[in-house]
């Protein structure tokens, strides 16, 4: 079974000609089929996170270690990350003009697989995902995100991951923005994924709605750069009542 390892992750990003510390001591350990929720304030480095452990080139590790398998990620290019079985679904994600949603999906499984998958069990694959999705099938010949509404973006996050199947999915907010009923699809979605067992997830959220249908094993509390509290399920509950005000007093950065 694989593992992400974060242990001790400072990272910081250079704004306004200053050097700002956004992670500050980050542990966390995800292990393929588990499911892991990560709650916090706004601002509080949730993205930051994600974008670090993808290597986004804006954020420098200043100190500390993520390992997959025990394997260095932070020597990875981006592309080998992605091959070693790390996949990001970005809060915002980003389009890419000129590429089709059929392109962009088969390129990528080619890069993570080694290999071109065969064309005819290909198309069957992503007719399956996109219809399971509810995705229309116009989308595949789509620019990837070019014009697509706020939750056609999310469901196409969800298609790469299933087409992808990564060990470790990142998902950023893939909530933000759904409809209750496209909520209720992405979620399926995930779970399907999920049932397989082969992948670990990391889901980053405001809300206990998408709780509701992705059952997260551990919950922890994001704040000031860090873990400030790790629990079950419940700790979501006890977040949504109380928010997070205990976690930010007191610790408040500058
Ligand atoms: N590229 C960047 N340039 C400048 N500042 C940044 C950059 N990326 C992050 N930050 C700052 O780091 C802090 C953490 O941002 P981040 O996006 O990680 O928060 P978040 O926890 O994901 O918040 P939200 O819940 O609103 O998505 C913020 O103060 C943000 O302005
Ligand atoms: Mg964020």
């Amino acid at each position: 079974m694989a593992t992400l390892e974060i242990r001790d992750l400072h990272v910081t990003v250079e704004a306004d000609n200053a050097t700002k510390e956004i992670l500050k001591g980050v542990d966390l350990t995800v292990k393929q089929g588990e499911t892991h929720a990560i709650m916090g304030p706004n601002g509080s480095g949730k993205s930051t996170l994600a974008y670090s452990i993808a290597g986004h080139p804006k954020y420098t590790i200043t100190q500390g270690t993520v390992t997959l398998d025990g394997e260095d990620v932070l020597a990875m290019e981006v592309d080998e990350r992605a091959r070693a079985g790390m996949f990001l679904a970005m809060q915002y994600p980003v389009e890419v003009p000129g590429v089709s949603v059929s392109n962009f999906l088969r390129t990528s499984a080619t890069a993570i697989r080694g290999e071109a998958p065969k064309l005819r069990t290909w198309v069957k694959e992503v007719k399956e995902s996109m219809a399971a999705l509810q995705m229309d099938p116009a989308f595949a010949e789509r620019n990837v995100n070019e014009g697509f509404s706020g939750g056609e973006k999310k469901r196409h996050e969800i298609l790469q991951m299933e087409l992808l199947k990564p060990k470790i999915a990142i998902l950023d907010e893939t909530d933000s923005g759904l409809d209750v009923d496209a909520l209720r699809v992405v979620s399926e979605g995930v779970n399907r994924i999920r049932e397989t067992g082969e992948v670990g997830t990391l889901l980053i959220t405001h809300y206990t709605r998408i709780l509701r249908y992705i059952k997260p094993d551990f919950v922890h509390v994001f704040a000031n750069g860090r873990i400030a509290e790790s629990g079950g399920a419940e700790l979501a509950d006890k977040l949504e009542n109380e928010g997070y005000e205990a976690y930010v007093k007191g610790g408040a950065s500058a």
